[in-house]
């Protein structure tokens, strides 16, 4: 696994408390991982996410991936863990607007160590957010603890891929991103499996790519003044980002990073 020194929990509180975190919203929309509704549905599908079942979302963000799943998988109860108040606030407020907060909460906590009662779930959710986490094995055996035996843990996350980063390209990808390190197809299987789990799916989605030249494209082509503003109309800053994402576009075309799915169930 390639890691990064000097890249923590704070970096990543101040990318969502901030301008960072907006642009990415901007970009994404409030499904703040590639894919959105798509990546939504194909997790849920996969894992069998569906009606009547509680689940819990590790770093939840603002919860649009709980309001996904009440509304369309018909799931029950959510409740959200994720270490920035901005987001949690930004959350609340959406489920009150949609009036979804009686079957959606939220909690405020290092999802290394939740403080949510053991076996409470039948699913633990994750989209795209724990390339995050620093200590990714004390987050596998969070969600497995949290988790009910038989349940599941479904998630999609950004990995190194099969062509591999050579250390030039992890160190300035994960500056650029603010990850501590990136796991790979093999790193979180292992990590399930030495968790009690049997995994059901690990495979690489095949969405990075087509997802990256989306997004160049709306900044390039339509919400450059929008970006802009966001960052104060910094020009300079604009610029110096937009070749980090043509630097992370060429990553994902040769194969070096992609968005992994993964699918486990903690042995009953
Ligand atoms: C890309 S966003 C998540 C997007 C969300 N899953 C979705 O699909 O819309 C990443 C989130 O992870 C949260 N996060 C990162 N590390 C965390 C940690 N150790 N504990 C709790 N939350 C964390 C950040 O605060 C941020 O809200």
């Amino acid at each position: 696994m390639k890691t990064m020194e000097n890249v923590g929990l704070k970096e990543v509180q101040n990318v969502y408390s901030g301008p960072e975190g907006e642009l990415w919203e901007l970009i994404m929309g409030e499904q703040i991982h590639i894919g959105g509704f798509a990546s939504s549905m194909d997790l849920a599908q996969k894992a069998g996410i569906g009606s009547g079942l509680t689940g819990v979302d590790l770093c939840c963000c603002n919860g649009a991936g709980m309001r996904f799943l009440v509304r369309f998988r018909d799931v029950a109860r959510m409740r959200g863990v994720d270490a920035t108040e901005k987001v949690l606030e930004r959350g609340r407020r959406r489920c009150e607007q949609e009036g979804m907060s009686e079957r959606i909460e939220f909690k405020l906590a290092d999802v290394c160590d939740s403080g949510l009662a053991g076996a409470s779930a039948d699913f633990v959710w994750g989209e795209d957010a724990w390339c995050y986490v620093v200590d990714k094995s004390r987050l596998i055996s969070e969600a497995v603890r949290i988790v009910k035996p038989g349940g599941t843990i479904a998630f999609t996350d950004w990995i190194e891929a099969k062509a591999g980063l050579t250390d030039a390209e992890a160190e300035r990808f994960l500056t650029f991103m603010k990850f501590p390190n990136i796991q790979t197809i093999e790193g979180y299987s292992d990590l399930l499996a030495t968790n009690d789990c049997d995994l059901v799916m690990a495979e690489q989605t095949g969405r990075f790519a087509p997802h990256v030249d989306l997004y160049l494209n709306m900044l390039n082509m339509q919400l450059t003044y929008d970006a802009l503003k966001i960052i104060g109309f910094n020009t300079e800053l604009m610029q110096a980002m937009g070749a980090e994402m043509v630097f992370m576009q060429a990553l994902a075309h040769t194969g070096k990073i992609a968005q992994g799915l993964f699918v486990a169930r903690k042995k009953g």
